[in-house]
């Protein structure tokens, strides 16, 4: 409080004097942009994506790119709005009920005005600001994401658009749940009402030619899945938040923590390193938890000496990273936990050997899978390959970016791809082995980004062996000290 007083008493008197006696520039006014991330993608990474999708585009065609619809929490609370990764991908535009057209030609309207896409966006309303924050509006997306044709979503309505000249409208399947605001007579369910009748779309447009759901799906997969310099950036920044998130957790773990107050120090984590979200809903499993592939509920209240299956991705700037680790909540591995952990770890092995620029996804499915079929019948847990695949029930890796499970073709793996590895063996209690192997679940998941030659492990800030994980779990932590009061209310009912 104290220093800030004087900061500011500070600004004044500096402010005061070159007022005075210098009358050169007016005082430097501190506008809410300074306080800003300053990395976002630029206008350009964004201008560059849609040229790269007209180069794409069928001739005489238009492409229709929707914003997510809104989704209820509760009453009159919606969930915080995810910004819909096509729209961002292909103009920055963050907001919901936006409606973008890329043309694959250039277009004139009838001032004489050409342009090659049109934006239409969240119109201005001081009033829905003062509650929900401030929009960008049309003048704003003109001048911070450089699109010159940036209407309100009210100007599709009278916009001066003839489908019929297309050959080709693009767009991806309309989603049929979009809420309806009566109040509102330009949002995403009257955008796509509109679209439907200026296009005049048959009920089952699936079946005709002219409107293609396929090749939008194909053409954003073949762009999304090739990472450019900008988005490398981010996703490494992503990747490394998970990884310090990962560390700290493994250092400040103890057996009467619970699964949410593990979520919870991932999660402070990532914020304390500015990733505004997480791309995915955190899993803390512990024990036979952690068979649950995607489980999210994080309710156990102790831990204990299990194992915890940690996969948590942190959300930086709309790119998201999905790192998992498994530790022991008590500092080491039993001998079975180890046998397991070695064996999900040796087929990670095999799978990264794999990869490089032109390598297949089957092959490092196969890699990894294989590793995991002979080591189970070893063990004894499974007896042939069905069996085995039982314990091992979900494929190697996806791609990752603006979605976690991000838009690719899935054939051949390229480089600048960025793809997860992340093999797993579960058995859950009542699996037909023997009682010892009971609960074990191990899930271990890398990001790596695609080189010439090989990977680049972006996830490598997080230990992944047996010992190495064991030495950072022995390590103090920044959160040990972090002591809070025991509720009050908790103890008179005799939680
Ligand atoms: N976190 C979801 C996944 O690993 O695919
Ligand atoms: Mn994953
Ligand atoms: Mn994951």
């Amino acid at each position: 409080m104290h220093t800030a007083f004087s900061k500011r008493i500070l600004f004044f008197a500096v402010s005061f004097l070159s007022c005075t006696y210098l009358f050169a520039q007016p005082a430097p006014v501190s506008r809410e942009e300074d306080d800003l991330p300053k990395d976002y993608l630029s206008a350009s990474f964004h201008a560059g994506r849609r040229e790269a999708l007209r180069q794409m585009m069928p001739d005489n065609s238009v492409m229709a790119v929707f914003a997510y619809p809104t989704r209820s929490f509760s009453n009159d609370v919606e969930y915080l709005y995810h910004a819909s990764p096509d729209m961002y991908y292909f103009s920055g535009y963050k907001e919901p009920h936006s409606l973008l057209l890329i043309f694959k030609n250039e277009q004139t309207d009838s001032a004489g005005n050409t342009y090659s896409e049109v934006l239409f966006v969240q119109k201005r309303n001081a009033q829905a600001e003062q509650w929900t924050g401030k929009r960008l509006g049309a003048e704003g997306a003109k001048e911070k994401l450089g699109i010159p044709m940036s209407l309100n979503g009210e100007d599709f309505k009278n916009f001066n658009i003839d489908f019929t000249k297309f050959d080709k409208v693009i767009f991806d399947r309309l989603p049929a749940d979009v809420p309806n605001d009566a109040r509102d007579k330009s949002d995403l369910f009257d955008m796509i009402q509109l679209f439907r009748q200026k296009t005049a779309l048959p009920e089952d447009y699936s079946k005709e030619k002219k409107f293609d759901n396929r090749s939008y799906r194909e053409m954003t997969a073949k762009l999304r899945e090739i990472k450019t310099p900008e988005e490398k950036d981010l996703i490494r920044k992503a990747v490394e938040i998970s990884c310090l998130g990962q560390n700290e957790v493994m250092k400040a773990v103890r057996p009467d923590m619970s699964e949410l107050e593990i979520q919870g120090l991932h999660e402070y984590v990532h914020k304390k390193y500015g990733a505004e979200g997480v791309g995915y809903g955190s899993i803390i499993g512990s024990g036979e938890n952690g068979c649950v592939l995607h489980y999210e509920e994080n309710t156990k209240t102790r831990v204990g000496n299990s194992m915890i299956l940690m996969d948590v991705g942190a959300e930086y700037h709309g790119y998201t990273a999905d790192v998992t680790r498994t530790v022991p909540a008590g500092g080491k591995f039993s001998d079975e936990e180890k046998m397991i952990y070695q064996l999900v770890y040796d087929a990670q092995e095999a799978a990264f050997k794999t990869l490089k620029d032109g390598s297949k996804w089957a092959d490092a499915e196969k890699a990894a899978r294989d590793v995991i079929t002979e080591g189970l019948i070893k063990l004894g847990i499974a007896k042939d390959k069905a069996e085995a695949n039982k314990y091992y029930p979900h494929g190697l890796g996806h791609h990752i970016g603006m979605d976690v499970h991000d838009r690719g073709t899935y054939t051949s793996i390229k480089k600048d791809m960025v793809i997860t590895i992340e093999p797993g063996i579960y058995i859950s209690s009542g699996s037909n082995c023997d009682k010892k192997w009971w609960g074990i679940a191990v899930r271990i998941e890398d990001d790596a980004l695609i080189t010439q030659d090989g990977y680049e492990l972006l996830s490598h800030f997080a230990p992944r062996k047996i010992e190495e994980i064991e030495k950072m779990i022995s390590q103090k932590s920044a959160l040990d000290n972090f002591k809070l009061p025991p509720l009050k209310s908790a103890e008179k009912k005799g939680f």
